[in-house]
């Protein structure tokens, strides 16, 4: 399973990388205004920071707009893969941005037939949000398991990005689906790698060893 950043934090990012764990990042709009910093350069250096897919978000609601920011943003670097909103616009742009050769990255699916949507209109990923879904009382993991297994039945080649997850049981539960990728929030990352009988092993392990006052 591929681990993506759910980030436009570059420190956070580059934590990730050198954890070996993040094979790409997703932005969005509100990560992004969390920098206080303009758009394209946070792009290019996070962008420069990993060799994997970086998701950006196009912010205008018409198709043809979303279209010229879609290019705009795809001639910023390689990595990135444009991000459009699950709406018929977005649909149209991301039909059309594909078919320029453009990745795109289909976000905002809470059900099961607009990722259907998605993968038809030639998205490279469709991106279900789980959080947002469970917020609400809903089933987010019901959904994307649905999901998966319609994409699998019809052998589209898009992949399930699950987004919106809030905690490592959330990151467990997507790796059970068998979506292809989860893009995970930095704190969320670590604590997936925090275990306390780790941590006390570990501290006995060497209280063990320095008693012996031998060094490798
Ligand atoms: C990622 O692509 C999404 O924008 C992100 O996971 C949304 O997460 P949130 O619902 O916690 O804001």
């Amino acid at each position: 399973m591929k681990f993506f950043v759910d980030s436009a934090d570059l420190s956070e990012v580059r934590e990730a990388v050198s954890w070996g764990l993040a094979d790409g990042v997703t932005t969005n709009p509100s990560l992004l205004a969390k920098t206080g910093r303009p758009y394209a350069e946070v792009l290019r250096e996070i962008c420069a920071a990993i060799d994997g897919p970086v998701s950006a978000e196009v912010v205008a609601t018409e198709a043809a707009a979303m279209c010229e920011e879609g290019q705009k943003l795809a001639q910023i670097h390689p990595n990135v893969v444009v991000k459009c909103p699950l709406t018929i616009d977005g649909l149209k742009a991301t039909k059309a941005l594909s078919a320029r050769g453009i990745r795109v990255n289909v976000t905002l699916v809470f059900s099961p037939l607009q990722g259907l949507a998605a993968a038809k209109c030639g998205a490279t990923y469709v991106s279900p949000f789980v959080g947002r879904l469970d917020d609400l009382g809903h089933d987010g993991f019901a959904m994307v398991e649905q999901l998966v297994r319609i994409l699998r039945n019809y052998a589209y080649p898009s992949q399930v990005l699950v987004a919106s997850l809030r905690s490592p049981n959330h990151v467990l539960r997507a790796a059970e689906t068998g979506a292809q990728v989860a893009t995970v929030p930095f704190n969320v990352m670590r604590q997936m790698l925090e275990h306390p009988l780790t941590a006390i092993g570990l501290e006995r392990f060497l209280a063990d060893w320095h008693k012996t006052k031998q060094k490798i």
